[in-house]
C-alpha cells in the first residue's frame, strides 16, 4: 500500500476531496493529516474519516519532532494541500521529489511569500488576467519554485470578483489534484 501524508493549515476542502478519492483504492491510502493550526477545519474533517491527525507548532516543525512523526509513518508522498508554513530544509532534503504542493495560480506568476488564498485571486483580478489556473509542483527550499508536475488553465474573462475566480480555481484543484497524486503513486494508471 502506498501512503500519502497530507499537510494543511485551513479549511481542507482539498484534503477531504483527496481522502474521498482514495477511500476505496486498494493501492493508495491517506495515512495522516498534519496541521500547524489547532483550529483548522481540516482536523474534524480528517477525524470524521478516521484519518489520524497531528498538530504541531513552529518549534516542533523546526526541531525535528515533525520529521520524527513523518518517519514513523514512512509516507511515499507528502502532499501540501493549503499548508501555509515553509517546510524546513531538513525535511525537504530528506524527501527529494516526494513532497508536492498545489498553488492556486499559473506559476511562476503569482507565487512567493504572501501569495496564498484570496491574495492570489485578488492580484489576478487586479491585473485583469484573461486566464488563471493551478500548478502542482515539487517542493524545494524556496516558496513555489520546485519543478512543475502539472498545470491546468481556466478562462476568467467573465469573472467580476476574486470569489468567482477562486471558485473556478477550486473546481480545477478538486478535479486534478487527486488524479495527479494517483498518477505519481501508480505511474501505470491511465486517465
Ligand atoms: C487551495 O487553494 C490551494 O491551492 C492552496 O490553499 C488552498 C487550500 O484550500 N495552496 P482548502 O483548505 O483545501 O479548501
Amino acid at each position: 500500500m502506498k501512503k500519502i501524508l497530507l499537510f494543511a493549515s485551513g479549511s481542507g476542502s482539498n484534503v477531504e476531496n483527496i481522502i474521498n478519492h482514495f477511500k476505496h483504492n486498494d493501492f493508495v491510502t491517506v495515512a495522516g493529516v498534519f496541521s500547524n493550526n489547532p483550529n483548522a477545519a481540516v482536523l474534524p474533517k480528517a477525524k470524521a474519516h478516521q484519518i489520524p491527525t497531528f498538530v504541531f507548532n513552529r518549534t516542533e516543525l523546526q526541531e525535528g519532532i515533525v520529521l520524527q512523526r513523518i518517519n514513523e509513518i514512512q509516507p511515499d508522498l507528502i502532499v501540501l494541500a493549503g499548508f501555509l508554513w515553509k517546510m524546513p530544509e531538513t525535511i525537504v532534503q530528506q524527501f527529494p521529489n516526494k513532497i508536492i504542493n498545489i498553488h492556486p495560480a499559473l506559476l511562476p506568476k503569482y507565487g512567493g511569500k504572501g501569495m496564498y488564498g484570496m491574495n492570489v485571486h485578488q492580484a489576478v483580478l487586479e491585473n485583469k488576467e484573461q486566464e488563471t489556473g493551478i500548478t502542482i509542483h515539487y517542493v524545494n527550499e524556496q516558496y513555489d519554485e520546485g519543478e512543475f508536475i502539472f498545470q491546468q488553465r481556466v478562462n476568467i474573462q467573465e469573472c467580476q470578483t476574486s470569489e468567482e475566480i477562486a471558485a473556478k480555481v477550486q473546481a480545477l484543484e478538486h478535479e486534478h489534484f487527486p488524479k495527479t497524486i494517483e498518477k505519481l503513486l501508480t505511474p501505470d494508471t491511465s486517465f
